[in-house]
């Protein structure tokens, strides 16, 4: 009953949906864990290229049976309009299965995440604005609407008027904002989205572990990634759930025993969306054409995004953090023309050498990276398919990342396409 983790190592947009396409042929069944429709998957199936949100990536391939795991916080809204467009692309999507115990996030979550993010001016978070944070803190405040809650018409509507209620007084005293209209709210999911969503309504933990039982292959698909991760990310700025690979235990109802391989995926180099400390982060013309080169902007906000130097520092942490087995390289290729590439290999903080990151966030923002440098390959790594088809600077760069961060580099990203990959043998 194998079941493995692919999770982010860094601040998200790591190219898992890459590793997760490799790993497709292998699984009956993908499961998101956690997150919501902040999350931007990029996936090229058949040269086709699809942005996916909140359904996950086993969507795309017709022998598998994907799952929005009750860890998932679900805009039904937005799940609709999202099935259409991949319906609309020839994706049959009448497998999808969303659990009974996913929240729903509603319309004055994202008011809320929109005003409180306003509110904040220069110390805003840098938040998507979906109403992930809100939607998650009702949940904890025991307050949230499930999406077992839409298959009662009459209760759904007492909950939601209530919730609105509630709602609206936040929304009008504390930002003096616009109250929701409820009877239209109500009126609104009743007709459009309770009749599109209530089929895909199940039972997902028992559905998994009749898989996992049956000898089947399943994989836990992260979102955003470990140093997004509302406990062990950079905090405030971070999501409001637990992308590490634990998180797949809560957010898809397996015990950590059922778990026998987890994938962190990092790219070549490191990047950010949003505000928050970023140790290794370049704001030179080598940033900038790193950034130009992989293309880095935001899938779901279309925002620029920050870009650094491979900080193997905190991948140490996220080996510890997620016990990974292994990790994927992404995005090897966008460093080819640098005649030079560096690695943060250690932080100094206050005149001490540290080989992990300080546990109190104001230190961690004082940390000065540490880096060592290699030379730069300069060659097309675009084609390269073999281990040995790698240039020896860019094996060179592997080893010395593999050495850094303790783990096996098992697969490697020479471009955007399905085959562009290098798969070392471990
Ligand atoms: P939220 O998840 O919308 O609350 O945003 C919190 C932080 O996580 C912000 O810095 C976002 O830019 C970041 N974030 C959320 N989802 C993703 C993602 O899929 N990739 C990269 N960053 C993300």
């Amino acid at each position: 009953m194998p079941a493995t983790v692919i999770v982010g190592t860094q601040w998200g947009d790591e190219g898992k949906g890459k590793l997760t396409d490799l790993l497709a042929k292998q699984v009956s069944m993908v499961v998101r864990y956690q997150g919501g429709h902040n999350a931007g998957h990029t996936i090229v199936v058949d040269g086709e290229k699809f942005a996916l949100q909140l359904l996950p990536s086993g969507v795309l391939y017709p022998h598998v049976t994907p799952v929005i795991g009750n860890g998932v916080v679900v805009n039904a809204e937005e799940l609709v309009r999202e099935i259409d467009r991949v319906t609309a692309r020839g994706i049959d999507c009448s497998r999808l299965k969303v659990s009974t115990n996913a929240h729903l996030i509603l319309p004055y979550h994202a008011a809320l995440d929109t005003l409180r993010e306003h509110a904040l001016g220069d110390a805003l978070l840098g938040t998507t604005k979906n109403g992930i944070g809100p939607a998650y803190a009702d949940k904890a405040n025991r307050v949230g609407l499930r999406m077992q809650d839409l298959l009662d018409a009459d209760s759904f509507a007492v909950k939601l008027r209530s919730a609105v209620a509630e709602k609206n007084a936040f929304l009008t005293s504390i930002y003096g904002a616009d109250p929701i209209d409820a009877d239209e709210l109500i009126e609104r999911y009743l007709t459009t989205v309770v009749p599109r969503v209530t089929p895909y309504v199940a039972d997902c933990v028992a559905l998994l572990h009749e898989a996992l039982d049956a000898g089947e292959h399943v994989l836990l698909e992260g979102a955003q990634a470990t140093f997004l991760d509302l406990d062990h990310g950079t905090y405030p700025y971070v999501t409001s759930s637990n992308p590490v690979a634990g998180g797949a235990c809560v957010g898809a109802g397996i015990g950590p025993k059922s778990i026998d391989r987890v994938i962190g995926i990092a790219k070549a180099y490191c990047t950010r969306v949003g505000t928050g400390p970023f140790l290794t982060e370049l704001s030179d013309e080598i940033g900038a054409l790193i950034a130009e080169r992989g293309h880095e902007f935001g899938t779901v906000t279309g925002r620029p995004r920050r870009v650094g130097w491979f900080d193997a520092v905190m991948l140490r942490q996220a080996v510890r953090l997620n016990g990974l087995d292994e990790v994927a390289i992404t995005k090897l290729d966008i460093l080819d023309t640098l005649d030079e590439v560096a690695v943060c290999v250690g932080y100094e903080l206050d005149g001490r050498r540290l080989a992990y990151p300080p546990a109190r966030t104001d230190e961690f923002a004082r940390c000065l990276p540490v880096y060592e440098r290699l030379p730069g390959w300069q060659v097309d790594l675009t084609k390269c398919t073999e281990p040995h088809d790698l240039p020896e600077a860019a094996r060179r760069y592997l080893d010395f990342l593999e050495s850094q961060v303790g783990v096996p580099v098992s697969f490697v990203g020479t471009g955007p396409g399905r085959d562009q990959f290098v798969h070392r043998v471990v």
